[in-house]
């Protein structure tokens, strides 16, 4: 087995080659299921792992929340070797061994088989930052945001969850506003996606304007939290939904009851870690349906064990365009 590994907290993540029953020692009693790896990716909160930034708990660590594999023994009747299986969350890459690694022992039950047409690269390439925005989508919809609603927005809009945020809503046939630090850069990029326009974060980072401004969105999906947070739900229109996912900018959420008790807005959650079973199929059914293969593998870039490391910082510095596989057998 080779993996990833943070031997204690504070120290740097290096790759071991070993024993793995020791490298899986922190592994929960109930991961009955035996994979053999085939990709993880890189998500933001594996770039904290990473970094020594809190999101492990059991050491020796293994990082990478998402993995794409090929069952191999299970002690489950739902599973059966030979199964192509994707897991994203479920605590693995936090409190359990994660997906940068070649072998991997899980929970049955937050197993999703690879939905049909999706390969697994493509699986990894979409990982839990696709099935993020696309709970955070099915959200909105439930919620009863309709294309005929008008304009939604979607933060963050260069990084994983916002790229195919993105993507999603504009195949659902919505008019999709990207907010985006990097305007100039990848502007062309975010079109291309889907956007029907892209405007400059900082109309939204920089400070709390009033408690209640011009009705701009039908609903929104934002992965940066914060003042921008606060500033959308503002600008939501009547009964709109706002499905937030993230913290890029910040977890505080300083803004006034305004827009919920004098326009009815909805402020919902999208969370991808503990999903149910029943939405972990039913958001990758969606995917599979609605998501533009073709387009995904031109925001997937594709890096190896060895390069895990050093990512860490661009992902946390906002530099990282898309999504990013981890190859785990280069
Ligand atoms: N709830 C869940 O289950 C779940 C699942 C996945 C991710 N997340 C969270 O969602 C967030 C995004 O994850 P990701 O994988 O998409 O990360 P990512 O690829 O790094 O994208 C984050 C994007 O946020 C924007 N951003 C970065 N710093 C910012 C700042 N200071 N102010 C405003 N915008 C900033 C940047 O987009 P632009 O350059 O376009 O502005 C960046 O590309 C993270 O907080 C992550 O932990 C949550």
């Amino acid at each position: 087995m080779r993996a990833v590994v943070i031997e204690a907290k504070g120290e740097q993540a290096r790759i071991v080659e070993g024993d793995e029953v020791e490298l899986l020692a922190a592994v929960a009693e109930d991961a009955t299921v035996e994979l053999d790896v085939s990709y993880s990716s890189y998500n933001y909160k594996d770039g904290m792992a990473i970094a020594g930034r809190g999101i492990l708990r059991n050491f020796p660590a293994i990082p990478g929340i998402d993995i794409v594999g090929v069952v191999t023994k299970s002690g489950s009747s739902d599973w059966s070797v030979g199964d192509e299986v994707v897991l994203n969350g479920d605590g693995i890459g936090e409190l359990l061994p994660g997906g940068f690694a070649t072998r991997a022992r899980v929970r049955p039950d937050a197993l999703v088989r690879l939905p049909m047409g999706i390969s697994a690269h493509r699986a990894a390439a979409i990982g839990t930052a696709g099935f993020t925005a696309m709970i955070a989508a099915l959200k909105l919809e439930d919620g009863g945001v309709r294309p005929e609603d008008g304009d939604v927005l979607v933060t963050g809009a260069a990084g994983g969850v916002g790229s195919i945020a993105i993507a999603v809503l504009a195949s659902a046939g919505f008019r999709v506003i990207a907010s985006s630090g990097r305007k100039d850069a990848q502007g062309d990029y975010l079109r291309w996606l889907g956007a029907s326009e892209v405007i400059d974060r900082r109309e939204l980072s920089e400070e709390i304007a009033k408690p209640l401004q011009s009705e701009r969105w039908a609903g929104a999906i934002d992965s940066v939290g914060s003042t921008t947070l606060v500033n959308v739900l503002a600008q939501t229109k009547y009964d709109g939904v706002v499905a937030a996912c993230g913290l890029a900018q910040g977890p505080d959420l300083l803004g006034t009851v305004l827009p919920y008790i004098l326009r009815g807005v909805t402020l919902t959650g999208a969370n991808s870690v503990n999903a149910p079973r029943e939405l972990r199929e039913r958001a990758w059914a969606a995917l599979a349906e609605r998501l533009d293969l073709e387009k995904l593998d031109a925001l997937t870039q594709t890096i190896g064990l060895a390069e895990t490391n050093p990512y860490a910082s661009q992902i946390l510095a906002g530099q990282v365009r898309g999504r990013t596989v981890v190859d785990v057998n280069a």
